[in-house]
């Protein structure tokens, strides 16, 4: 296994990164960052490095992968159509954390474990330098998902995934802390019509601005065990530490301390994730700081949830955000990685966003 290491400041190394480069030609798989979270990658053509990504995983077959281009010639070359709001989209959204659901060309290009057999594929072009030039030196798309073993919170740092994939890729690429720290927005068009599949740093409300309407699929905020989705990914357990987790709401600041509070008192051992301007008034003795605005959430919620298994307690108390902005993403992370278990105080009428 090669590493390359780099800090934020450092400019790349060329040579280095071509050498990552020929090893995705020739089959092999890096650990790489984006600005959402760190990826697996692999060259998005080749079928049998493809299935080296599943395994190092243990990822479910029928979860397909996104793919990520460094230019639009490589989207041209595995997508069928590209319709106007898509159009939109890529020139407002593209470099950056936004994944598009296309139809796949019918010549399959991309092989069928990829896109676990849709005739649909998600690409995305990421804006992290590091990443870009990667996949322009590789001059093959690269096929990646998120860096962590099925189930578990994604990668963020290099250490952290170093934990449980080591030994599991070919390259590994240290770019630092990612600068979102959740995984992209994946969205699809229907009938002129923007659907958020997973929610993340392009919100809602950003996309509200190239489409009349849009709208988050109904499978985002449920349990979702046997039925059909429009996204795999909303099947599985995902984002979850080993300790079991609460996740407490309200609009009413106090109340929502209270809470905590109470969860707390019960419990003998517990640790609370908390944003700094909260963190005084919890009583627990183990406490982690989320940081004070949203986008510190973002970035530091994954390790946090890591680090929170560190303290073997009986249980992780998490204060929710809300699910305003970059707070649906956030939230919809945390829901899941409390696998449902959820203390949500209503103190008004929902509204939109709080329906959900
Ligand atoms: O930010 C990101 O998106 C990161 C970085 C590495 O780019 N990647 C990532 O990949 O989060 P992954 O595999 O962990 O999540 C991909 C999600 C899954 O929920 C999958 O079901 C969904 O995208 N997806 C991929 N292709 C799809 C398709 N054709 N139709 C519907 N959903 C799709
Ligand atoms: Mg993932």
């Amino acid at each position: 296994m090669e590493s390359i290491y780099y800090n934020e400041s450092e400019t790349i190394n060329i040579d280095d990164i071509k050498q990552v480069a020929q090893g995705i030609r020739e089959g092999k798989l890096a650990l790489f960052p984006t600005e959402t979270v760190y990826g697996i990658g692999a060259n998005a053509l080749d079928e049998n490095a493809v299935k080296k990504i599943f395994i190092a995983k243990g990822r479910q077959s029928d979860n397909p992968l996104i793919v990520h281009i460094s230019n639009i010639n490589m989207l041209e070359q595995i997508v069928e159509d590209i319709g106007e709001i898509e159009r939109k989209l890529i020139n407002k959204f593209w470099p950056g954390p936004l994944t598009i659901i296309f139809n796949r060309k019918s010549e399959n290009i991309i092989p069928n474990n990829v896109t676990a057999g849709l005739n649909t594929v998600g690409v995305r072009m990421p804006s992290n330098k590091i990443a870009r030039t990667l996949i322009e030196l590789s001059e093959v798309p690269i096929a990646a998902p998120s860096a962590n073993v099925s189930g578990r919170p994604s990668g963020t740092n290099v250490q952290d995934i170093i934990e449980e994939l080591d030994g599991k890729v070919d390259y590994i690429i240290d770019g630092g802390s990612t600068a979102i720290g959740l995984e992209s927005t994946v969205i699809r068009v229907v009938n002129q019509k923007i659907e958020i599949l997973r929610p993340g740093k392009i919100t809602l409300e950003e996309l509200e601005s190239v489409a009349n309407e849009v709208e988050v699929n109904k499978n985002v905020f449920e349990r979702v065990i046997d039925k059909p989705v429009a996204s795999p990914g909303m099947k599985y357990r995902h984002y979850a530490p080993n300790t079991k987790c609460i996740l407490v709401y309200s609009k009413d600041k106090e109340k929502m301390i209270n809470k905590i509070n109470e969860i707390a008192n019960s419990y003998k051992n517990v640790i609370v994730l908390g944003t700094e301007q909260n963190l005084k008034n919890y009583i627990a003795k183990n406490k982690l700081n989320m940081g004070t605005t949203l986008e510190d959430v973002g970035k530091n919620i994954f390790t946090l949830l890591r680090k929170a298994d560190k303290y073997k307690a009986d249980l992780v108390i998490i204060e929710g955000v809300g699910k305003k902005g970059l707070g649906l993403a956030i939230t919809n992370r945390l829901i899941r990685a409390c696998e449902y278990n959820l203390s949500l105080i209503h103190i008004s009428e929902p509204t939109r966003l709080d329906v959900i």
